[in-house]
């Protein structure tokens, strides 16, 4: 069964200066390169997505853990969210504070509590008693206010015994009020995972991801027998005919078949199948050029 891993950083507008778009691809890259050494290595394609998206959390142009965006209040409140297609095992936090791997708390959730989504004060709790390590805010590095907002990281694999598996993590979105909760840690909607269709994981504005359940939707198209490219492609086609929104989706199914399709002006993408080398860029892949020569 040949592996492979797909990663993303976030679909939005990317209007920021080509240095920031290079950074952000570059954490793109380094997310599948640590996740598909992990699967060359014979890991879990679970082990491999929480390790690809601990890279993108630490990245600071991205949405997640360091990078993410401050609420209304100024505070920094994070959702995260890991799925394994091989037991439909799940684990998902939300508004949890001082928190750097906010993936690795949803990995806890589902390892050692008989629970699927902690939020806020309990998940905080949870990490105390587990002895999961905390952060003071001041690490949680959110970018300026006013800059250009960006969403969510996330990473879909397939493992060598042909598992899938699928984590995503986001600070939100700017300014959200304090308690808001968008798609990313709700099953279907931000993400899923199931070794009889594939696992997917979304990016864009939650209020209109979770009224689709968008990844969910990409995972039943793949068992109707789509192909993950195509499903992204229809989810996306859906999520604007249903809502007028835009967004992206990534996927593998069980096969190693991989799909991406982004709908927003643009989505940092990093995917590797097989042997084969990894391939990096700004979705559409004409974004970065486009940008560079403005
Ligand atoms: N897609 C992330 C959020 O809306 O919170």
């Amino acid at each position: 069964m040949p592996i492979a891993i797909v990663v993303h950083g976030g679909a939005g507008a990317w209007m920021r200066g080509p240095d920031r778009l290079r950074a952000a691809v570059a954490a793109c890259h380094e997310a599948a390169a640590t996740g598909l050494a992990r699967l060359h290595d014979g890991a879990a394609a679970l082990d491999a997505v929480e390790a690809a998206v601990r890279v993108l959390e630490d990245a600071p142009v991205l949405n997640a853990g360091r990078g993410s965006h401050p609420r209304s209040d100024g505070s920094v409140e994070m959702d995260a969210i890991v799925m394994d297609g091989s037991t439909l095992g799940l684990g998902a936090v939300a508004c949890v504070r001082r928190v750097l791997h906010p993936v690795s708390l949803a990995r806890l959730v589902l390892a050692r509590s008989p629970h699927t989504l902690l939020v806020a004060h309990g998940a905080e709790r949870f990490a105390d008693e587990m002895g999961f390590p905390r952060c003071e805010e001041a690490e949680l590095k959110v970018p300026e206010v006013g800059g250009e907002s960006a969403d969510t990281v996330g990473a879909v694999a397939c493992d060598a015994a042909g598992h899938v598996a699928v984590a995503a993590s986001t600070g939100g979105i700017l300014r959200q009020w304090p308690g808001r909760v968008g798609d990313t840690p709700l099953v279907g909607a931000g993400a899923y995972a199931d070794d009889a269709s594939a696992a997917a994981t979304a990016t864009g504005e939650g209020e209109a991801l979770m009224k689709l359940v968008i990844s969910k939707l990409v995972c039943d198209l793949v068992a109707q027998g789509a192909t993950p490219e195509r499903a992204c492609r229809l989810a996306l086609d859906r999520l604007e005919a249903r809502l007028g929104a835009t967004g992206g989706v990534i996927a593998v199914d069980p096969r190693g078949r991989v799909g991406v399709a982004c709908s927003s002006p643009a989505m940092p993408v990093a995917y590797a199948v097989g042997d084969g080398p990894i391939v990096s860029g700004m979705w559409p892949r004409d974004f970065m050029a486009d940008r560079g020569r403005r």
